[in-house]
């Protein structure tokens, strides 16, 4: 669905990623993991054309997006969150999901009100703030920020949803219920890519992990290939990580 070919990404004398290539299936969940500064976050910059890559190529679907509007890439079916979770802080919860309607409506001009309404009311209850829907989002708590700016993405309906370390500062139930939740969105057909500092908390969730290290993939693979892959057990050596 997704194909990540030789992108490079440099800031002046910074080789912030150097010839990553990786693939994402359709329908799987997807982790990207590395320490701090290894080109996460790049990487989604990249695929979402928030900035393009220096070098190499993105396909989705076959079809060449490298260097598209990010509009183009949200109306082809490509959504992401960022790191700093971004919701609307004056907004109502409900209508922050409604925000992100705005880029459906242009897929299909057709929708009436109703539609459009009960999309809300389902998208509320999906992520589990529906009794939340009349307060401001700034009121809400991380956690439940984090769950309205998924809902805000699944509101433009993507196909291949991005998650810059959606687990971030949640505490331990938080994380759990926010795992139940991204199996669910794949359960809806939704494809998943996920950024996660934490290697333990991928290696249950995700089918294929890419791990990135200083701008470089050492790594791409299934759980049990990652945690047997030797550059990523010198990577993680002694982090208690693998365990
Ligand atoms: N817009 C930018 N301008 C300059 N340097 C950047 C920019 N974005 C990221 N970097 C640098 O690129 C490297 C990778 O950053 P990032 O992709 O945010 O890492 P990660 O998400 O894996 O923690 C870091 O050294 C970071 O400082
Ligand atoms: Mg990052």
């Amino acid at each position: 669905m997704l194909e990540v070919k030789n992108v490079s990404r440099f800031f002046k004398g910074l080789k912030a990623l150097q010839d990553v290539s990786f693939t994402v299936n359709e329908n799987e969940i997807f982790g990207v993991i590395g320490p701090n500064g290894a080109g996460k976050s790049t990487m989604f910059n990249c695929i979402t054309c928030y900035f393009p890559p220096s070098l190499g190529n993105v396909y989705f679907n076959g079809k060449e997006i490298t260097g598209l509007a990010p509009h183009e890439i949200t109306q082809l079916g490509i959504t992401r969150t960022f790191q700093h979770t971004q919701v609307f802080p004056e907004l109502t919860v409900r209508n922050n999901i409604i925000t992100g309607q705005y880029v459906m409506k242009h897929k299909d001009p057709s929708r009436t009100q109703e539609a459009l309404d009960a999309n809300v009311e389902e998208i509320l209850a999906f992520v589990g703030l529906s009794d939340l829907q009349e307060s401001l989002a700034k009121n809400l708590s991380l956690g439940h920020q984090t769950r309205l700016a998924i809902g805000i993405a699944l509101a433009t309906e993507p196909k291949l949803l991005l998650l810059d370390e959606p687990a971030a500062g949640m505490n331990p139930e938080e994380t759990k219920q926010l795992t139940i939740l991204l199996r669910q969105i794949r359960d809806r057909g939704v494809t998943v890519v996920l950024i996660e500092h934490d290697m333990k908390a991928v290696m249950g969730l995700c089918e294929r992990i890419l791990v990135l290290e200083y701008g470089q993939k050492i790594a791409e693979g299934t759980p049990q290939e990652i945690r047997e892959n030797p550059k990523v057990i010198e990577a993680y050596l002694g982090s208690g990580d693998l365990a």
